[in-house]
């Protein structure tokens, strides 16, 4: 969990910007929400010297001073690179200064590092990709610092297969994610079906970056891409300027029983059990023994969405919990239905 600054900055992205960030995890109470890292994504990067070790652009004019700061609130930090020649933005990648780089993120005191594939289809062949891989994630090892391997080719070459075995804790499984309801509910809803058993403690699907704040969708919508995200166990990496965020995003993006189902250790992804036009019913064990389940509209009227005991295996009667408002509903035989509104969610948290 943390932030990210592509989804608001992309690359207006600065040092100022990072410690205001930084400020505001810890000032919002994001940070005792579990957000702990903060990644600075494309546009750092500067030129290298004569000896070629990369150096941070005029944004950044100190990279290990920001990462003491970052440090100093008791948070981490993240940094981006590809494994070609020129990021995704055009900037210097790690192509053939792999070790040199690693050594370098980790001389900074850096926790995270994002490797994008970007331009690196010009001087790779697919078949390469998982060695490319694995020689970041074999240099990042060599460094002694734990850096957590953030791998992001667009799940290419099924990586959720091999993203474990190179070193990856987690990796895209899309294209970039937007900051509409289409494209968050593609990549969330259907995009991630079938790859729930690659999912597990240290190694994760990652649907990409929330975009909750950012404006493009409603706050209904955004409080079901935060609830799907939590279904599936995804990363949560905000990509909203805490700096001035409302006090509903704050709440969305805070709500500790959403999170505790996310963070729960068992680290089960969770599936659509049944569906019913636009309504739509998930299912995802949690290590307690409780079931996680999410009632989902995606039509554009308020829809009856049911969960049945039967499909997921559960006799007599259960006591049912609304997690978003913090309510115990009651104790329900045979299933749980409610009305959602359009684009909505009901998530709940089933006991045994
Ligand atoms: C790609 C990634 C994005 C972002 C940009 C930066 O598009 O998928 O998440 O990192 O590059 O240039």
């Amino acid at each position: 969990m943390g932030w990210n600054s592509w989804n608001k900055f992309a690359d207006k992205v600065d040092d100022q910007a990072v410690r205001g960030l930084a400020d505001a995890l810890v000032s919002s109470g994001m940070k005792d929400a579990g957000y702990i890292y903060v990644n600075i994504d494309d546009t750092w990067e500067g030129q290298r010297d004569a000896q070629g070790n990369i150096q941070s652009n005029s944004k950044f004019p100190d990279m290990k001073a920001l990462a003491d700061y970052v440090h100093g609130k008791g948070l981490k930090i993240g940094i981006y690179s590809s494994p070609g020649p020129k990021t995704c933005a055009g900037d210097e990648g790690s192509y053939q200064h792999e070790e040199q780089d690693a050594k370098t993120w980790a001389a900074w005191g850096i926790d995270y590092l994002k490797y994008d594939w970007c331009s690196a289809d010009k001087v790779y062949k697919p078949s390469d990709m998982q060695a490319v891989y694995k020689k970041m994630g074999d240099a990042l090892k060599a460094t002694g610092r734990p850096i957590v391997f953030s791998l992001c080719q667009y799940g290419l070459q099924k990586v959720w297969e091999w993203g474990a075995s190179v070193g990856g804790n987690l990796w895209r499984t899309t294209g970039d994610i937007e900051d509409k309801w289409d494209s968050m509910s593609a990549i969330g809803f259907d995009k991630q079906t079938t790859l729930e058993k690659y999912a597990g403690p240290g190694h994760w699907n990652d649907p990409d970056m929330l975009e909750v704040g950012n404006g493009g969708m409603t706050n209904v919508e955004y409080q079901t891409h935060m609830s799907l995200w939590a279904m599936l166990s995804a990363p949560l990496l905000a990509g909203n300027d805490l700096r001035n965020m409302t006090s509903a995003i704050h709440d969305i993006l805070t709500n500790k029983e959403v999170i505790a189902i996310d963070q729960d250790k068992l680290g089960d992804q969770g599936r659509r059990f049944s569906k019913d036009g636009g309504g739509e019913a998930w299912s995802k064990q949690l290590s307690n023994g409780d079931l996680a389940v999410a009632l989902f509209n995606r039509s554009e009227g308020m829809q009856s969405v049911v969960a049945q005991w039967e499909i997921l295996g559960l006799k007599g009667k259960h006591k049912v919990r609304d997690v978003w408002t913090h309510t115990e509903l009651g104790s329900f035989r045979d299933g749980y239905s409610a009305a959602v509104q359009a684009h909505g969610v009901i998530l709940l948290r089933i006991a045994r």
